[in-house]
Order: structure tokens, then C-alpha cells, then sequence
């Protein structure tokens, strides 16, 4: 990332990570926050592993913001980092919040060995596209492709 902002919070806005032990308070999140209620056993499968990051925002004791990443290993390359699911409710929006969470992730990409931070969005989200261009993000087209998997034992 070229241009990194200082990401000042508002008062009483705290980022934490989340780890196995402090993961119930997932389930203390505005409703924008994620796109669907927190599962606790897969939140806590996430906190466990070592490749992956998920900070939270938290003001009054509920989530506010979320921003994920994990850490891509290549055998010919760098590894690099890829951020998953940055999201601030809209009333906590430009306050810094994201720009927080940016920090915190790209810092413990950069602390596991990353060179490169990358992400997605869709081409019609203004607020996305202001607010990467805004931390140095540059923008190059891509498609990306899916496809539903048969579910494995729930998973
Ligand atoms: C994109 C998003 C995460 C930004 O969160 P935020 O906490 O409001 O961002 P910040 O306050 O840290 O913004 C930092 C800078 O980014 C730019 N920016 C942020 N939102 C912007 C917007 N809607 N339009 C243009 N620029 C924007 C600005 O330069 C801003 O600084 P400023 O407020 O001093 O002008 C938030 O709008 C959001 O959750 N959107 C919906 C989910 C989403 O689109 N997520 C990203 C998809 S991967």
C-alpha cells in the first residue's frame, strides 16, 4: 500500500482482535455489521488459526466495524495478504473506523512476512472504491468466478 492515512478512532472507539476467548462478543453486533448472525463455533474455528485475522471495531461494548485477513502463502513468491468482509455500520461511518482496521490488519500481514495487500469489491460501490483509493489502493480490473460446493458433514 503506498499512502497510508493515520487512523485516528473516535473516543471510546477500541479495535481488538478477536482470539478464542473474548469470540462471544461477536454476538453483540450491530445489525449491519455482518451479513448474517455470528456463528459462536465458527467464529471460534477462525480465531484459532494462525493464518487469519478478524479486528473488530467496539464502542458501548457492541461491535461496530469488522475487517478480516489472511495470509496467502506462495511457493514462488511473497506471501500476500488478502482482506475479506471490511464493513463499518453506517452510522459509525467516516469516523476513521475502517482505516483503523485497515492498519491493524496490514500490520500483522506485514509482521507475518506480506508484500502485497489486495482485496475485492464491485465496481458500482462508490463508498469502497473512495475509501481504498483514499489508503493508496490502486484498482485493476479482474473477473472473479464461483460455484456452490455439495455441503460436507454441515460445514
Ligand atoms: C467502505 C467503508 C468500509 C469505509 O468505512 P469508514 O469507517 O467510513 O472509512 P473511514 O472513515 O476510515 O474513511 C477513510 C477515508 O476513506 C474515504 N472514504 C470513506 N468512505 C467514502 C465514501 N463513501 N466515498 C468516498 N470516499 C470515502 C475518505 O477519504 C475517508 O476520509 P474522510 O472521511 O476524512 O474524507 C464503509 O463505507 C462500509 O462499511 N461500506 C459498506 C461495506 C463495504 O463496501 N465494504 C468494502 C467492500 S470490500
Amino acid at each position: 500500500m503506498g499512502k497510508q492515512r493515520p487512523a485516528d478512532t473516535p473516543a471510546g472507539v477500541t479495535i481488538i482482535r478477536i482470539a478464542r476467548a473474548n469470540a462471544t462478543i461477536l454476538s453483540k453486533a450491530a445489525d449491519d455489521v455482518f451479513d448474517n448472525p455470528v456463528d459462536q463455533a465458527r467464529a471460534a474455528a477462525c480465531a484459532a488459526l494462525r493464518d487469519y485475522r478478524l479486528f473488530v471495531a467496539i464502542a458501548e461494548g457492541v461491535v461496530i466495524g469488522q475487517a478480516r485477513g489472511f495470509i496467502q502463502p506462495q511457493p514462488d513468491d511473497a506471501s500476500w495478504l488478502y482482506v475479506d468482509n471490511l464493513g463499518v455500520s453506517n452510522a459509525w461511518k467516516r469516523k476513521g473506523i475502517a482505516s483503523a482496521l485497515i492498519e491493524r490488519i496490514v500490520a500483522w500481514g506485514v509482521s507475518r512476512g506480506a508484500t502485497l495487500v489486495w482485496l475485492g469489491s464491485e465496481p458500482d460501490n462508490s463508498e469502497a472504491s473512495g475509501f481504498y483509493r483514499a489508503l493508496g489502493f490502486e484498482a485493476s480490473p479482474m473477473v472473479t468466478w464461483s460455484k456452490p460446493l455439495p455441503s460436507s458433514r454441515g460445514q
